[in-house]
């Protein structure tokens, strides 16, 4: 009998060809996320399953997951799922690396075009018929060649964000954890300390995972600390910024704008961010290019059929 896999969510085909070439397969059809219990009564007996960021694998998920070998997450992200307790139930977990970090940088940059050039507003403005004539000082904006970009999180999405300022003249500050010589090196880039890249920055954008040390890393006093002129992009996880104290600063001109592909409660929005003018907000899209979201799928797909044949996943998180 072939091998089971389940898929909470509809991917692109190329990924579920893969998978149907080698086992049974069962697809999420709904247009949403699965309950808790829908997913509990789905994943049981099943080999695999290929989840989204949205299904939270918890200690509970995984209790009940006796026959579930991997869990391949359709996302760099894994903080949806209990990867500790996966391993004490030596459940493989892999996500989708290096493909997305690109795509992920350039909707960063989007963002940030956005909120400093006021592209969303004047879209508004046109579209409702507000414009009447040129104006010389209609939506100015701030401009981004020669400033200074503060990048927090130097993985690989961060450093695909850092490459792309090449041609604005930038000064390019950032910090993590650890340095790396050969970015600094590459893309003259300075390691700073937080409080430092906090108030030194022009721009400041977020690539961090989100872990206990990363929770509400962004808040009051860090957003006190920017210049009233900064601009705080995210598309991380929401999380990582105190969204409470963003709202906040923004309301009392403590920073300039905001640019938030990802929000603590998503799908839930702060209902002030969404009456601001001075943010651009997108419902998640990071990775969202056709050819992304193909190559992710094709990960996911073989992480599982590596690890069904008994062989070492493609990418496991650690
Ligand atoms: C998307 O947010 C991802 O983690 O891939
Ligand atoms: C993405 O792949 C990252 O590690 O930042």
């Amino acid at each position: 009998m072939s091998n089971k896999v389940y898929v909470t969510r509809e991917i692109p085909k190329i990924g579920l060809d893969i998978l149907s070439k080698y086992f049974e397969v069962e697809v999420n059809k709904k247009n949403r996320p699965l309950t808790k219990d829908e997913l509990i009564s789905k994943i049981k007996g099943k080999d695999a399953v290929l989840t989204q960021l949205t299904d939270q694998i918890d200690k509970e998920v995984l209790e009940k997951a006796d026959t579930v070998k991997i869990f391949a997450n359709y996302a760099v992200g894994y903080n949806n799922i209990d990867i500790e307790f996966a391993e004490k139930r030596k459940i493989i977990v892999t996500n989708t690396p290096e493909v997305l970090s690109d795509t992920t940088a350039e909707l960063a940059w989007a963002l940030l075009f956005a909120v400093s050039r006021r592209v969303v507003e004047g879209n508004n403005y046109v579209r409702k018929g507000k414009w009447k004539q040129f104006s010389p000082k209609l939506l100015l904006g701030q401009d981004i060649n020669n400033k200074t970009l503060g990048i927090i999180g130097a993985g690989r999405i961060g450093k695909a964000f850092a490459k792309k300022s090449i041609g604005y003249d930038m000064e390019i500050l950032y910090h993590n954890r650890s340095r790396d010589m050969e970015f600094e090196k590459e893309y003259n880039a300075k390691w700073v300390d937080m409080d430092t890249l906090l108030n030194k920055s022009d721009f400041i954008s977020l690539h961090v995972p989100l872990t206990d040390e990363t929770y509400h890393l962004i808040g009051k006093n860090e957003l006190d600390n920017m210049k009233k002129t900064a601009i705080l992009i995210n598309t991380s996880r929401g999380a990582v910024i105190d969204e409470e104290a963003l709202v906040k600063a923004l309301e009392n001109e403590k920073i300039w704008g905001a640019g938030l592909d990802v929000f603590e409660n998503e799908p839930v929005v702060h209902n002030k961010l969404l009456d601001m003018d001075n943010v651009v907000l997108l419902p998640h899209i990071g990775s969202a290019s056709t050819e992304t979201r193909d190559k992710m799928a094709k990960i996911a797909a073989n992480n599982i059929v590596q690890v069904l044949n008994g062989k070492d996943p493609i990418s496991q998180v650690k």
